[in-house]
C-alpha cells in the first residue's frame, strides 16, 4: 500500500501546537499498523506569513496542496489581524476553493469525561452534525457602503442553491442510513426566514423521499438548543445549515466536555480535491504559547482523517487510544480537569497506541 500524502496546515497560535502533536501520533500509529505509512509536508500559512508576505498563504496556495491526499489543519487567527481576513484569506479560501461542501462533526462523550450534563443524560450524546459547508449564510455575499457615514450599511446575504441545498441534504441521508439508528434532524427556521429557509425544507424534504428507511424529524434552531441539551439521547444525526450548525455543533462539543475535544472533517465527497481535517476549536489567544493546548481534538480529527482515506481500522486503532487516555483519567489537559500539558497528554495517547501502559 502506499503512503499517504498529507499536507500539514498548523496556522496560528495552538493550532500549530496540537498539528504538530497529531504529526507525532500518526507516525506512532503507523508504526504499529502493518501497511500504514504517511509522508507529511507543512506549509507555514497563517498569520505570520501575511506579516511577511500580505497575504495568508501564496497566491497559488491552492494549487500546491491540490495533489494531497488530505489536509490536516490547526486553526487561524491572530490578536492583532481581523478575523475576517484570518478566516477568508486561509480556511475558508480552502474550504470553498476545494468545494468541501460537507462539513461533518462527530460528538460523544468520551469515557472518563462528564460534561456539564447530568452523567445519565450526557452518556446518551452519540451524534454527528452535518454542517452546509459552501454557501447559506457564509456565502459571503454582501456588501458595505456610506462607510462612517449615519446612513452607513452593512450586509450579509445568505444564498440557498437548489443544488447546494440538494448534495448536503443527500450526504446527510447517507451518513444517517450509514448509522445504526437512522435516524436524521433536519434542523431549519423557515418560520422566520420565509425565502431561503423555506426552500431548505422544499428541497431537503425531496431527497428525503428517497431514503425510506430513515426516521426523519425536523426542528428550528431555537428549540434544537434545548433538545440538546434535555434530551440529548431523542437525537442521531443532526443536518443544519451553515451558520446553524455552526453555533449547534460548538454547544455539541462543550456538551461532549470541551472544545478541545471538538473536530471536524471538511469533505469534498467527490473527491476531485482533497478534504480537510481539523479541529474545531480556534487558536486560543488565551493559552496560545504556553503548551497546555488540549490535542484530543486534532487526534479525533485524524482518526476522521484515516477513515476518509479508507483506514477504518487505523481509524478505530487511533479512537481506542484516545478512550484509554480518557477513561484513565491521568493525562488529562486543564480544560478537561487535568494537570497534564499537550506533550503529556500526546505521550500517552502514543504509549495506548503501543500498548506500552496496559
Ligand atoms: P477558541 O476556540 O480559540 O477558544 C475559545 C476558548 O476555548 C478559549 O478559552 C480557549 O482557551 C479554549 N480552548 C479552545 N481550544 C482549546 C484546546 N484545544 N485546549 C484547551 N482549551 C481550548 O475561540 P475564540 O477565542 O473565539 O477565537 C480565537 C481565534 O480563533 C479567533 O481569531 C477566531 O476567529 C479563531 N477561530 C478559528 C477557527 C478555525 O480556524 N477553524 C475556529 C474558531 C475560532
Ligand atoms: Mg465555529
Amino acid at each position: 500500500m502506499s503512503a499517504h500524502n498529507i499536507a500539514v496546515i498548523g496556522g496560528d497560535g495552538i493550532g500549530t501546537e496540537v498539528v504538530e502533536a497529531g504529526v507525532r501520533v500518526l507516525e506512532a500509529l503507523a508504526e504499529t499498523q502493518p501497511g500504514l505509512s504517511f509522508t507529511f509536508k507543512s506549509f507555514d500559512w497563517g498569520s505570520d506569513y501575511y506579516r511577511a508576505n500580505g497575504r495568508m498563504m501564496p497566491e497559488d496556495g491552492l494549487a500546491q496542496i491540490a495533489g494531497f491526499d488530505a489536509i490536516y489543519f490547526g486553526a487561524v487567527g491572530d490578536p492583532n489581524l481581523p478575523d475576517d481576513i484570518t478566516l477568508w484569506g486561509l480556511r475558508l479560501a480552502i474550504c470553498q476553493g476545494f468545494d468541501q461542501f460537507a462539513n461533518v462533526r462527530p460528538t460523544r462523550l468520551l469515557p472518563g469525561l462528564t460534561g456539564p450534563l447530568r452523567p445519565e443524560l450526557g452518556k446518551q450524546i452519540d451524534w454527528v452534525i452535518v454542517r452546509e459547508n459552501s454557501e447559506g449564510e457564509y456565502a459571503g455575499v454582501g456588501g458595505r457602503a456610506h462607510r462612517g457615514l449615519p446612513i452607513e450599511v452593512g450586509m450579509d446575504v445568505a444564498v440557498f442553491t437548489r443544488a447546494g441545498i440538494e448534495r448536503i441534504a443527500r450526504f446527510a441521508c447517507e451518513l444517517a442510513s450509514s448509522r445504526p439508528r437512522k435516524l436524521l434532524t433536519v434542523v431549519t427556521k423557515s418560520n422566520a426566514q420565509r425565502h431561503g429557509m423555506v426552500l431548505w425544507d422544499e428541497v431537503v424534504r425531496e431527497v428525503i423521499h428517497g431514503y425510506p428507511d430513515l426516521t426523519v424529524d425536523w426542528m428550528l434552531v431555537d428549540a434544537m438548543t434545548q433538545r440538546m441539551v434535555n434530551k440529548p439521547g431523542s437525537i442521531d444525526t443532526v443536518l443544519a445549515t451553515n451558520l446553524h450548525a455552526d453555533i449547534l455543533s460548538d454547544l455539541a462539543a462543550a456538551l461532549g466536555g470541551s472544545l478541545g475535544i471538538g473536530s471536524t472533517a471538511n469533505i469534498d465527497p467527490s473527491r476531485h480535491r482533497p478534504s480537510m481535517f481539523e479541529p474545531i476549536h480556534g487558536s486560543a489567544f488565551d493559552i496560545m504559547g504556553k503548551g497546555i493546548a488540549n490535542p484530543l481534538g486534532s487526534f479525533w480529527t485524524a482518526s476522521l482523517m484515516l477513515e476518509h482515506l479508507g483506514e477504518p481500522s487505523s481509524a478505530r486503532a487511533l479512537m481506542q487510544a484516545i478512550e484509554l487516555v480518557t477513561s484513565r483519567r491521568e493525562h488529562l489537559s486543564p480544560d478537561l480537569g487535568g494537570a497534564a500539558n499537550t506533550a503529556q497528554v500526546t505521550d500517552a495517547v502514543i504509549a495506548a497506541l503501543r500498548g506500552d501502559n496496559r
